[in-house]
């Protein structure tokens, strides 16, 4: 039953080179027709763990499968469904737009008529109808990105890895090439997103794995990664910057948490976590409010949301950091 498969579905795997285990018991399981986030800071492993899926590479120890089949007994198989965007480019640079699109679309089989109008309409579609003429060794960082994920997707894939897709771009062409990544995924193909940014895994990704020197340190939902970390944050705006020791004060014996001084001055945000208590963030967080009018601090702004990716990432990665301490 391939249409119950997951997209992919590892086991224990393991890439080392050396004796640097760059992917050190990867257990993932990505629901088909989904946006997964691999979400991983530099030397993570995450560009290694997508090599092996997309078949580049060899694994060293586990299991992957791609819609049920062995990315090393049925490479073949596994390839006829998959497409790789690199996380550095491939398209040829001496060539123009529609140069590279056609001539990669006769290497996958198509016409020559059904290639020139592939890749009529996916430069169309990409924003690069203008430059479709131009060598691509002129084009800037976002073109670039967008021709190479043109590129990728010719044939429509079954499964697609966008290896950090948005590096180094402006936030225009980031969220150019976002909207082409939703557009591929609601055409049934599902993503394998490597990233460095909290906001892109938070922006298109349904569930987010957190990998950490070659291991999965979370997994889950990005609310649920949240909900791992906090309830909540409660962000505070003084009048006083003179004020803020005080309302620190008050606010860690409140909250019973640690309380951040964020740049701004007359700012602090503190975590609510909701833990060992019967009562919700937001009422934990109005009573804060209220020891802080107690205490004659005044409060001009304030705002309970919920933690950033960018906390929870913080959070997760000092918390290995930690155990690794104590288990030394
Ligand atoms: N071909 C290789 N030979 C030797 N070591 C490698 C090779 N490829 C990767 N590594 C090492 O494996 C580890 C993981 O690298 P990888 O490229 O998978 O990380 P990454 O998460 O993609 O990082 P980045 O965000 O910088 O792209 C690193 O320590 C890297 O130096
Ligand atoms: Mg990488």
């Amino acid at each position: 039953m391939a249409g119950t498969d997951p997209a992919i579905e590892t086991n224990g795997l393991v890439k080392v080179f050396g004796d640097n285990r760059a992917v050190d018991g990867v257990d993932l399981r990505v629901p088909a027709g989904t946006v997964y986030g691999l979400l991983g800071p530099n030397g993570a492993g995450k560009t290694t763990a997508v090599k092996v899926l997309a078949t580049l590479l060899r694994p060293d120890g586990g299991e992957a499968r791609v819609f049920g089949r062995d990315v090393v007994r049925d490479a073949d198989a596994v390839r006829g469904r998959v497409s790789l965007t690199g996380q550095y480019a491939s398209v040829d640079e001496d060539l123009t737009g529609t140069e590279n699109l056609v001539l990669l679309g006769r290497l996958l089989g198509h016409g020559k008529r059904a290639a020139r109008e592939r890749s009529a309409q996916l430069l169309e579609a990409f924003g690069l109808a203008e430059a479709a003429g131009r060598q691509v060794k002129n084009y800037s960082g976002g073109m670039r990105r967008r021709i190479d994920i043109a590129a990728s997707i010719l044939n429509t894939p079954d499964l697609l890895f966008l290896d950090e897709p948005t590096t180094g771009l402006d936030p225009r062409s980031r969220s150019q090439v976002w909207a082409i990544v939703r557009a591929v995924v609601a055409q049934g193909t599902t993503v394998l997103l490597t990233t460095q940014y909290l906001d892109e895994a938070d922006r298109l990704a349904s569930r987010i794995a957190v990998i950490d020197r070659g291991r999965v340190i979370a997994e889950g939902t990005k609310g649920e990664l949240k909900a791992s970390v906090g309830s909540g944050s409660v962000h505070v705006r003084l009048r006083e910057p003179g004020q803020r020791p005080e309302a620190e004060r008050v606010l860690a014996g409140a909250l019973n948490a640690t309380v951040q001084l964020d740049p701004d001055p007359v700012a602090l945000t503190a975590t609510v976590d909701g833990h060992g208590t019967e009562l919700g963030a937001a009422e934990q967080a109005a009573r804060a409010l209220a020891e802080l009018a107690r205490a004659g601090v005044m409060v001009d702004d304030f705002a309970l949301g919920q933690p950033s990716l960018d906390e929870v990432f913080l959070a997760l990665t000092d918390r290995t950091d930690r155990a690794e301490e104590t288990t030394g």
